[in-house]
């Protein structure tokens, strides 16, 4: 069985590439679950609160290869828009988010193309997430097909400004008034300040509860 042979030559139909990204979301997905399950057992949390994911409509994709330049083909689709196939994760706490990175790029079988930190550098809008772009193996009869797959994350506080931006900046076709881009700007740091607050808090619990713990195991002796 030749499976180390690549397969691109025969993905060349709309069927076989949505076909592809569906099925490299169902790998990174349950890497998640299981990344997630196993954090749980060990730790005693979880560091996923949720994962949402979805294929790029054929509208979106359209739209972004002409944005970039290119001609709608299948083959400009697959080499030139990453976030066909998009995973966002959605965590607690900050801490999470690098916890589940660094877990993520030791997945043997997962190759981290790329990595874009906007918790570190946030963008001028204030949007702040994790970004990593994977490529996840799909084993197919006829040999292994490397899938992209975007893997957005972020915490709760981040996701709920983006979606509320991402309205926005639909509505004013991102051409929002001054006083809404600076509100938001605010409402950015907001979330910023809520995040290393809700952190420290946890921490502060989950330091009470290691040293409960010890005095009852001291008076259990
Ligand atoms: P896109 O062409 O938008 O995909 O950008 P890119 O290829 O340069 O990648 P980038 O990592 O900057 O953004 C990828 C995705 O992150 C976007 O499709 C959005 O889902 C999200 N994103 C990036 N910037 C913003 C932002 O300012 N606001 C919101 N709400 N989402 C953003
Ligand atoms: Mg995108």
């Amino acid at each position: 069985m030749d499976l180390s042979t690549k397969y691109s030559e025969g993905v060349n139909s709309w069927e076989t590439v949505i076909f592809l990204y569906n099925s490299a979301l169902k790998e990174v997905n349950t890497k998640l679950e299981i990344l997630n399950d196993e954090f749980r057992h060990i730790h005693r949390y979880n560091p996923i609160e949720y994962i949402k994911y979805r294929i790029k409509t054929p509208e979106s994709i359209v739209k972004k290869l002409k944005r970039n330049g290119y001609e709608s083909t299948i083959s400009n689709m697959v080499s030139h828009v990453n976030d066909i196939a998009g995973i966002r994760v959605v965590c607690s706490f900050t801490s999470d988010i690098y916890r589940l990175a660094e877990m993520i790029g030791k997945q043997n079988d997962l190759t981290v193309v790329s990595v874009k930190d906007y918790i570190k550098h946030p963008k001028d809008s204030g949007y702040k997430s994790y970004h990593m772009l994977v490529t996840v193996p799909i084993f197919l009869s006829k040999g292994i097909e490397d899938t992209k797959v975007e893997i957005q994350i972020r915490t709760i506080a981040m996701d709920f400004w983006a979606s509320l931006e991402h309205k926005i900046y639909y509505k004013f076709e991102g051409n929002a008034p001054g006083y809404i881009s600076r509100d938001l700007r605010e409402c950015a740091e907001i979330v910023s300040k809520l995040d290393a607050k809700m952190l420290s808090l946890n921490e502060a619990i989950l330091q009470a509860r290691e040293e409960e713990e010890l005095l009852q195991k001291s008076g259990g002796l």
